[in-house]
């Protein structure tokens, strides 16, 4: 309480003076005492039925952000609302018991949403699931979109597996059995139905195959196969998952990740390079998991050389970086060649890009090593000029020296998001290019979940082991095997 007043009390002044400085000159670690409440009201006021710009949302449901047209966010995405829940979830099972009932309204809330016939398609085929927005009175939204997006039933599956094995910790195998399986069951199937058939990437413009959808596809179909045996359920999506690994590899270009194909589909000429990667290594970050290449751990010698050629690609672009040399932290957006409200930072971006370094620190820790490979010498170089390639175990003062700066580089995307928050502490969805103002949808559902988890991360709060490391071998040659689904209304009863 006293941070929070005190972080006001200098907001406001710096109001008046002159925001960003007087703001910057805060610590970070003051800045994210004051802003966690801020971001976890900040969610709870989006969702159904009682936050207070949730607008009528029934039970569970989100609003994507505060803005009824330009951009129109009063719907419910299936995305950002179980990216949101996972790191709801991550609060309850860290110690915030009273989230539980939120969580079990969302719950319900997709068992009906998964119902509900749109112009994906209906149920009865699994089609329907891949639809990314409905309205938030749980009914079909039926004008154009860019559809289907079929990531949104993997990250809804992670969500409820999350919480699905904490009921079975708790005793209550019948409530996962009979509330949560269901559910999970559907998404799942779909995942191992479609997921070789093109789709839009999650920022909802590349029709095509994404790197972040085929990622998020194979962990849960990892973790969904554990979480069907634990509950004597069978998984028969499940078994395609060695073929998602073999897919993911073909996303890999020896630097960096090309987060779309094809590429010739898209209108606006990217190359590839695209925060959609660095989101991937921190949704399938494993912090039981070694440095895995294979699949995009956060240590990894190719996350760590794709962070790199990611982040360096907004370093010239946006007015807001002019300074902000190699090694420094800097604004971050979606992709550089994005012309959406301007092509703007985002919040989520640039917290992602922190994120992802708090998460290698974590691996390199549980591992008492960092090695630094040919592939991620140019990372380590921005940070300690002269850095040679090795095995750097956690004893010596070099392993120090690279997770202070490690840290120190981390804390900075921190510091550029303190620097453009506004003193109310309120995040929009994006800061402007050139001044830093706030621009798009105030109040974004995912901007506050992305705080929440990175600032998680900082402190050493991970999520549980999904199981990656039982999932490594890549099969010899890549197909597209699919298994066909079968789908049944869920009925959750809490
Ligand atoms: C909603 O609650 C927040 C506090 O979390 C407050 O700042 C804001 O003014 C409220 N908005 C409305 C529309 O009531
Ligand atoms: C726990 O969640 C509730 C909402 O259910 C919120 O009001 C409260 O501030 C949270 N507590 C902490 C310590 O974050
Ligand atoms: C649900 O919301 C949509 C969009 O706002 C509206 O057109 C429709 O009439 C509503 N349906 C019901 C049953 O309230
Ligand atoms: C289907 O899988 C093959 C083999 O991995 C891959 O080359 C192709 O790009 C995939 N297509 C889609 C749309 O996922
Ligand atoms: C997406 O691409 C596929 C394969 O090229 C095509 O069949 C489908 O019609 C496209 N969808 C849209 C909405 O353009
Ligand atoms: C991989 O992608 C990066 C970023 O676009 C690019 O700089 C590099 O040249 C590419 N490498 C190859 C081998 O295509
Ligand atoms: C790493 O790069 C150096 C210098 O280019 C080269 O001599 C060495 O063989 C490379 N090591 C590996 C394992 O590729």
């Amino acid at each position: 309480m006293l941070l929070k007043s005190v972080f006001f009390a200098n907001a406001i002044a710096s109001a008046v003076a002159s925001p960003a400085s007087l703001q910057k000159r805060q610590d970070v670690d003051s800045y994210i005492e004051a802003e966690k409440p801020i971001a976890l009201q900040g969610i709870l006021n989006n969702f159904g039925p009682n936050g207070n710009l949730s607008r009528g949302a029934a039970p569970g449901v989100s609003i994507a952000g505060n803005s009824e047209t330009n951009p129109p966010y009063i719907y419910t995405w299936t995305r950002d609302s179980a990216l949101t829940m996972q790191s709801l979830i991550h609060e309850f099972l860290t110690g915030n018991t009273s989230l539980e009932p939120l969580i079990q309204q969302y719950i319900t809330s997709q068992a009906k949403i998964q119902t509900i016939t749109n112009p994906s398609g209906p149920l009865s085929d699994g089609s329907g699931l891949g639809e990314p927005k409905f309205n938030i009175n749980l009914t079909a939204y039926t004008g154009p979109w860019g559809r289907p997006q079929r990531e949104g039933p993997a990250v809804r599956a992670s969500a409820l597996v999350a919480y699905g094995n904490h009921l079975l910790e708790q005793g209550q195998r019948d409530k996962a059995v009979q509330n949560v399986w269901p559910v999970v069951r559907n998404d799942l199937a779909y995942v191992g139905q479609y997921w070789n058939q093109t789709g839009f990437d999650l920022w909802e413009e590349v029709n095509g195959t994404s790197f972040f959808t085929t990622a998020v596809h194979h962990k849960a179909l990892v973790e969904g196969q554990t979480f069907a045996e634990a509950l004597g359920q069978t998984c028969e999506g499940c078994t395609v998952a060695p073929a998602l690994l073999c897919h993911l590899q073909e996303f890999w270009n020896g630097t960096a990740i090309v987060s779309n194909y094809p590429t010739a589909n898209d209108p606006k000429g990217r190359s590839g390079v695209d925060i959609n990667s660095v989101l991937t290594a921190i949704h399938v970050f494993d912090p039981a998991a070694r440095c895995d290449d294979v699949t995009f751990q956060p240590c990894s010698a190719r996350a760590l050389s794709n962070h790199k050629v990611s982040v360096d690609s907004f370093r010239a672009i946006y007015g807001v970086n002019q300074g902000r040399t190699a090694g420094q932290a800097v604004a971050v957006g979606r992709y550089p060649e994005d012309v959406f409200m301007g092509g703007n930072p985002w919040y989520l971006a640039t917290l992602a890009s922190a994120e992802m370094l708090y998460d290698a620190l974590h691996q390199w820790d549980h591992q008492h090593a960092i090695h630094i490979m040919n592939l991620s010498l140019p990372f380590f170089t921005d940070l300690l000029p002269g850095i040679k390639p090795g095995v750097y175990p956690s004893e010596t003062p070099t392993y120090q020296k690279i997770t202070s700066a490690v840290r120190t580089y981390a804390d900075g995307f921190l510091s550029v998001v303190q620097e453009y928050t506004p003193a109310d502490g309120g995040l929009s969805e994006e800061y402007d290019r050139d001044t830093g103002v706030q621009v798009s949808a105030p109040d974004l559902t995912w901007s506050y979940a992305a705080f929440l988890t990175a600032v998680a991360r900082r402190d050493g709060s991970v999520p549980s082991s999904w199981g990656s490391s039982a999932a490594l071998k890549v099969p010899g040659k890549c197909t597209g095997a699919s298994v066909k689904g079968s789908y049944a209304a869920a009925k959750p009863s809490w």
